[in-house]
């Protein structure tokens, strides 16, 4: 069995933190969104992956990500040149692919279920396509399924307006090759794109082996600043360890699960886990509350934050209010004026949200 994972795309939904890069690198408790989906693939036994990539964001991960080594796999590098659909996706990578069965994971998704039981259960019933289901408050987002009580899946529509149930489809799927044949079968959407949901329709109206499971534990597509955060929450609270390798000076208070990295001098603070703070970061007189994510080189001084996000390089100063619920890009730089500022001067780009409350 072989993996693909999507990393194309343009992120327009977590702009303006995707002007500047692919929306799958951006870290959620300071690892890259995407490399969740290759530890998944990798634990569960598979070591061929393909990442397809985007013309835009492609260099940067593949510099970042690398041929593979240091997640024991074997990644291999597909150009799409143009974001004509996630079949689309699955028709240049059949070269790679080849008649292997696989998985096609899409990078911005992150799950808490392994991936090795769904898998057995794929080659176990010998399965044509095997789709990952969650129930959800807002289907008509997503790709959503009506199924049988034996779980085979019956229908499949895509960001329907009046959803038929609330089971949306998760980006994570099992094919056989016959895929293949299925988006050879189908037309461009009304959006212009081939959609995988119309391939596996196909093999549904020709009665293929298609089933779904619903997964169990979270689910999170990392699309917007919200689903950002609330993923960054989830993996602090379920994956965080305690770990220090920086330097605390004794005026400084640590409680709960912290995790320091190396370089890293913390001065004079209270930091209240979970909290994962990365390397050669400086913070001098703050509090950091819980889920809270600062990557590495970021210097916080005068700062009082929690449950936000800040991107590395990102530099925050004397601000006299709790920063909370924010996202603060690369080597972003905000200081407010000692005591009550006279004026506020900005250079802020397209797409940010300020708010002064
Ligand atoms: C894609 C799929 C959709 C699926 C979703 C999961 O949508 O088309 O069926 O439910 O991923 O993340 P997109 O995120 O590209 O809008």
């Amino acid at each position: 069995m072989k993996a693909i994972i999507l990393s194309g795309g343009k992120g327009t939904r977590l702009r303006p933190l995707t002007y500047t890069g692919a929306k799958q690198l951006v870290p959620v408790a300071n690892k890259p969104i995407l490399w969740y989906g290759i530890e998944s693939i990798v634990a569960a036994g598979i070591t061929e992956i393909g990442i397809i990539i985007s013309p835009e964001t492609g260099e940067e991960v593949k510099a970042k990500t690398g041929d593979g080594e240091q997640f024991g796999a074997k990644i291999t590098y597909i150009l799409q040149d143009k974001p004509a659909g996630l079949a689309h996706a699955v028709k240049i990578a059949q070269p790679f692919l080849q008649d292997a069965p696989f998985v096609m994971y899409l990078g911005d998704n992150l799950v808490q279920s392994d991936l090795d039981l769904f898998i057995e259960q794929f080659k176990s019933s010998h399965l044509d396509a095997l789709t990952l289901l969650c129930p959800v408050a807002n289907p008509s987002a997503f790709g959503v399924a009506t199924v049988d009580e034996q779980g085979r899946l019956l229908q499949l529509i895509e960001k329907p307006k009046n959803p038929p149930s609330n089971l949306a489809l998760v980006g994570i799927y099992i094919f056989s090759p016959i895929i293949h044949h299925a988006i050879n079968s189908i037309q461009p959407s009304a959006r212009g794109e081939l959609e995988i949901t119309d391939a596996i329709q196909a093999l549904i109206d020709q009665q293929k082996a298609v089933e779904a499971r619903q997964i169990r534990g979270w689910w999170l597509d990392t699309g917007k600043k919200d689903d950002l955060l609330e993923a960054n929450r989830v993996i602090l609270d379920t994956c965080l360890q305690s770990q220090n390798q920086g330097q605390v000076d004794e005026r400084s208070q640590i409680i709960g699960r912290v995790q320091i990295g190396t370089g890293s001098t913390i001065t004079n603070c209270t930091i209240r886990g979970p909290v994962t703070i990365g390397q050669n970061c400086h913070l001098e007189n703050c509090f950091v509350g819980p889920y809270s994510s600062i990557a590495d080189q970021v210097r916080l001084v005068d700062v009082d934050l929690e449950h936000s996000v800040i991107l590395q390089g990102a530099k925050v100063e004397g601000i006299h209010h709790r920063i909370v619920d924010s996202v603060i890009g690369q080597r972003a730089y905000v200081k407010e004026a000692p005591r009550r500022p006279k004026a506020l001067r900005f250079m802020i780009g397209d797409d940010c949200q300020i708010e002064l409350n």
